[in-house]
């Protein structure tokens, strides 16, 4: 596998969050869009699956029917998830100059569809590169979290589990496995960061990173 997008091959940045279930991407993604709008940055946060409209019927899908989902019919929605927000929504910001920060991108799907559901990692990819017309994030930030920990945290938070959450332990630790395989396979887009530490002290983390990109 090759080293990511130089960034700045388009106007804005585009930077994603990834990790397992419970792993507070969603906590990371507030605290840097909070601190690049008091810089005067425009920023658009958005996720997948869900980011769009049509992304928001998908995600009802993938995350909520009752039955049966076919593995690769769902490496195939999340693909169709991602085909349209990246057309809608991400490019069109990254072409305004925008910084984008995305809740979850293609590194999900590598991990969840092809080493979870082991449809195989390659395959997966190159569905989600076709699906994006290969555009990558220019960072990745991993939030690395043991998935008993993990899971420990979604008990917590008292919310009935997802399709995937209620996948079994072996599932999750071969998903985190692949995400730490992926970001060693490219750690020039890659920012590996242990989960566990405390939220202010990640997003100083992310913050450093962020501003070296940006110059
Ligand atoms: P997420 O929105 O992070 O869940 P929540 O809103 O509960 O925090 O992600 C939804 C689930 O979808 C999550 O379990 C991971 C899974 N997923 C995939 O399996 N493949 C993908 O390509 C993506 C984007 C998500």
């Amino acid at each position: 596998m090759t080293d990511a997008a130089v960034p700045g091959s388009h106007a804005g940045l585009f930077i994603t969050l990834e990790g397992g279930d419970g792993a507070g991407k969603t906590t990371q993604a507030v605290l840097l869009e909070k601190w690049l709008t008091d810089a005067g940055r425009r920023v658009v946060r958005t996720r997948e699956p869900g980011g769009t409209e049509v992304g928001r019927l998908i995600r009802d899908i993938v995350l909520h029917h009752r039955g049966e989902v076919a593995a690769r019919a769902e490496a195939l929605l999340y693909a169709a998830d991602r085909a349209h927000h990246v057309e809608a929504v991400v490019r069109p910001a990254l072409e305004r100059g925008d910084v984008v920060i995305q809740d979850r991108y293609l590194d999900s799907s590598v991990a969840y569809q092809g080493a979870g559901r082991v449809l195989g990692t390659d395959e997966v990819r190159r569905l989600s590169m076709w699906a994006t017309g290969d555009l990558l994030p220019d960072l990745t930030v991993l939030l690395d979290l043991d998935p008993s920990v993990a899971r420990g945290r979604l008990d917590a938070d008292d919310k009935p589990f997802d399709r995937l959450e209620a996948e079994r332990e072996s599932f999750h630790a071969r998903v985190r496995e692949e995400f730490l395989a992926l970001a060693a396979a490219e750690p020039g887009r890659f920012l590996v960061l242990d989960a566990t530490r405390r939220p202010e002290e990640l997003s100083a983390a992310v913050q450093q990173r962020v501003s070296a990109l940006l110059g």
